[in-house]
């Protein structure tokens, strides 16, 4: 079976919370443990650009929501796990897919229409307060998951229109220069029901009603006793409809503890205690993960580094990928043939990177031409990721790559740095 790519984007504007986690973290986090499918989790740092203004709070927001992710288990070797800011390729093609895409399809974006009928209904210009980011941003959006021709984008229901958004950009990108991209599909988590507040409505910064993830023990006790409930007294039967405790329970309870919880309300359980077996069951959950949380927040260097590690694994892909679409449009080299020939010519003619792992266990690449000759071959490498690592820098810096990098690469007999830097540029499409 052929593996499918899953993408998701957090964006980074504030504290991840236990509504994230149970929405979005924790079910990423269990499909990237999936052999079938190959996972990219992304930080949405030029997302969060469009909604806050505080450098500070983007930066702490970046290192929490990474640390978040990497403490409740991502492992950042099996997945691709990068910062969307060190992928300039995505802003690219953003421009790419603004100039396919219809400015009409933007006019109607929800979260744009929402904030004119508002600005209407309260007799300002319709524009007022609204920036060209706001208005762009389901483009941005699309880039990210066409970037790597993502199959799969699991998001709750408020995005699913930004998908099929993407679906068009994607539709009238291959109409107009040929079959580049994936037209991807939304996966709704449905049985991942939003979390409720500390108020009973949706658990969100902007309600300022949440429970922080990675909060301590004794302040998440704190916040669990501050959840609303109704007035009835001990020895009252409570309801489980519309409890938000009680939501709040189910999301993190097997189906038999949540049957218990259902028959203590029946039986009339005091908030106080029912509020005890909720924080109890929240904190078996998150304790385990509390410490290696603290100890990656406290060290902002290893998660840049794992961060710049994964965003090489993107460029490995966005780079001449990237490289494949600027020549579509007719992003030339001025030397390149032009016309159809080329365009026609160019999927079956042109350079690999293959890349495979040996009996030894190791990992290795080689670069075959266009017509199939080994040009150059790499020594053996602990891990896939340092192999894709040096596929990044030769893409990106081509042949000089050579000189420094001599001890991991050997040229085949017959061929010369010139033939490598050739065989780069029209893979990449420089
Ligand atoms: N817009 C998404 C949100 O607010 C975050 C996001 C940005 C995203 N780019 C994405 C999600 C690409 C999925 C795919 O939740």
């Amino acid at each position: 079976m052929a593996i499918e790519r899953f993408l998701t984007g957090i964006t980074t504007s504030g504290t991840p919370h236990l509504g994230n986690y149970v929405g979005s973290i924790r079910p990423a986090v269990r499909a990237s443990l999936s052999q079938q499918v190959q996972s990219f989790y992304f930080l949405a740092d030029y997302h969060a650009l469009i909604k806050v203004d505080e450098p500070a709070r983007i930066q702490r927001s970046t290192l929490e929501i990474a640390a978040s992710w990497l403490a409740t288990g991502l492992d950042p070797e099996r997945v691709v796990f990068y910062r969307q800011s060190d992928v300039p390729e995505i802003p690219e093609l953003t421009w790419f897919l603004t100039c396919v895409l219809g400015k009409g399809v933007l006019n109607r974006a929800h979260a744009y229409k929402a904030a004119v009928d508002k600005n209407n209904a309260a007799g300002n210009d319709p524009d007022a307060e609204v920036s060209a980011g706001l208005f762009m941003y389901p483009v941005l959006m699309g880039a990210d998951i066409l970037m790597f021709n993502a199959h799969k984008v699991p998001v709750g229901r408020d995005q699913v229109q930004h998908i099929e958004m993407a679906r068009d950009m994607a539709n009238s990108f291959n109409y107009r220069y040929g079959e580049h991209f994936v037209a991807p599909d939304a996966v709704i988590e449905d049985n991942v029901a939003t979390l409720p507040g500390l108020d009973g409505r949706k658990m969100s910064k902007s309600y300022d009603n949440t429970i922080p993830l990675f909060a301590t023990r004794e302040q998440l006790q704190k916040l669990i006793a501050s959840i609303v409930t109704d007035s009835r007294a001990p020895g009252e039967p409570k309801e489980v409809e519309g409890s938000a405790l009680f939501q709040i329970y189910q999301a993190f309870a097997s189906a038999d503890e949540t049957q218990g919880l259902r028959l203590a309300y029946a039986a009339g359980i005091a908030w106080g205690e029912a509020k005890n077996v909720v924080f109890e069951r929240i904190d078996q959950e998150i304790a385990p993960m509390r410490a290696a949380y603290q100890s990656l927040i406290s060290n902002p260097a290893k998660i840049e580094a794992i961060l710049l590690a994964g965003a090489a694994k993107a460029r490995a892909i966005a780079t001449p990928f990237m490289g494949q679409l600027r020549h579509a449009v007719g992003l030339r080299n001025l030397c390149s043939e032009d016309g159809s020939s080329v365009a026609k010519a160019s999927k079956a003619a042109k350079p690999v990177f293959k890349q495979y792992r040996e009996k030894d266990g190791q990992f290795y690449f080689k670069l075959l031409s266009a017509d199939n000759r080994l040009l150059l071959q790499s020594k053996g490498f602990t891990t896939p990721r340092e192999a894709g690592q040096l596929i990044s820098l030769l893409n990106q810096t081509g042949a000089t790559a050579l000189a420094s990098q001599s001890e991991q690469l050997q040229l085949s007999a017959g061929v010369s740095e010139r033939d490598i830097g050739e065989a780069l540029e029209q893979l990449t499409g420089q």
